[in-house]
């Protein structure tokens, strides 16, 4: 009993925090979503994307497209990897990251969107592991990570990664230094300056406010 019990928790778990295996999933939830149209992107992914939020104990959290995940799930930063045994191309070279918050302060007025919450280039594939080839960066991020924090009282926020192929232009660029602010970003033209073109993949994950202390 005890047993069929843990073997039921881990199933429900693992399908709550799967990845994604299917690149039409994606793009429908992408869509569904409408977050090509408020992130000004054209989104037809060709490599599957894996987010994974590390824990302080227990497994990783991986991240299936727009899954709701507990904002305290998301404080350590997150892995980056390419899934290489399942649809889509295996893409070489070096890779940028995005990760936005299409939703500041508020999903109904994101009059601060998007948020700049990571930027990282020269991300590079490791060897394959199980089926992954998890991201390495040589370079320390344009941006680094910040944590989701969608003000009290907020309806939960949509927050995209998005993977480009890296263009030569991206180390020299000076559109986004440490002293850019993170707020009004927009990578979409971000893209377009540095040349990085549409999106190869990419995830989202929805969060929201930490409840009010009872
Ligand atoms: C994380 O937040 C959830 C509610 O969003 C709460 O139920 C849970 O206890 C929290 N976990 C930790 C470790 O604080
Ligand atoms: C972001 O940039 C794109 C150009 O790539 C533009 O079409 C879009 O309107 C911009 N979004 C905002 C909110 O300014």
């Amino acid at each position: 009993m005890r047993l069929l019990t843990i073997l039921t928790t881990s199933v429900i778990l693992g399908l709550v925090y799967a990845q994604d295996v299917s690149l039409t999933q994606v793009r429908q939830a992408f869509q569904a979503a409408r977050i090509p149209t408020d992130a000004s992107v054209v989104f037809n992914p060709s490599v599957l994307l894996e987010v994974a939020f590390p824990q302080a104990t227990g497994p990783d959290v991986r991240v299936k497209a727009g899954v709701q995940l507990p904002r305290n799930k998301t404080a350590i930063p997150p892995t980056f990897s390419i899934v290489v045994n399942g649809p889509g191309r295996r893409p070489r070279g070096e890779f940028v990251v995005a990760m936005v918050d299409l939703d500041a302060p508020t999903p109904q007025t994101p009059t601060s969107a998007q948020i700049r919450h990571f930027l990282g280039g020269n991300f590079t594939p490791l060897r394959d592991r199980g089926g992954l080839a998890l991201l390495s960066n040589s370079t320390p991020a344009v941006s680094g990570f910040l944590q989701p924090t969608p003000p009290a009282g907020s309806d939960p926020h949509r927050y995209v990664f998005l993977l480009f192929q890296q263009s030569k232009a991206f180390n020299g660029q000076t559109f986004v230094g440490p002293t850019t602010s993170v707020a009004k970003f927009n990578i979409s033209l971000f893209a377009q300056e540095v040349g990085l073109g549409n999106p190869l993949g990419g995830t989202f994950i929805r969060v929201g406010p930490d409840s009010p202390a009872a």
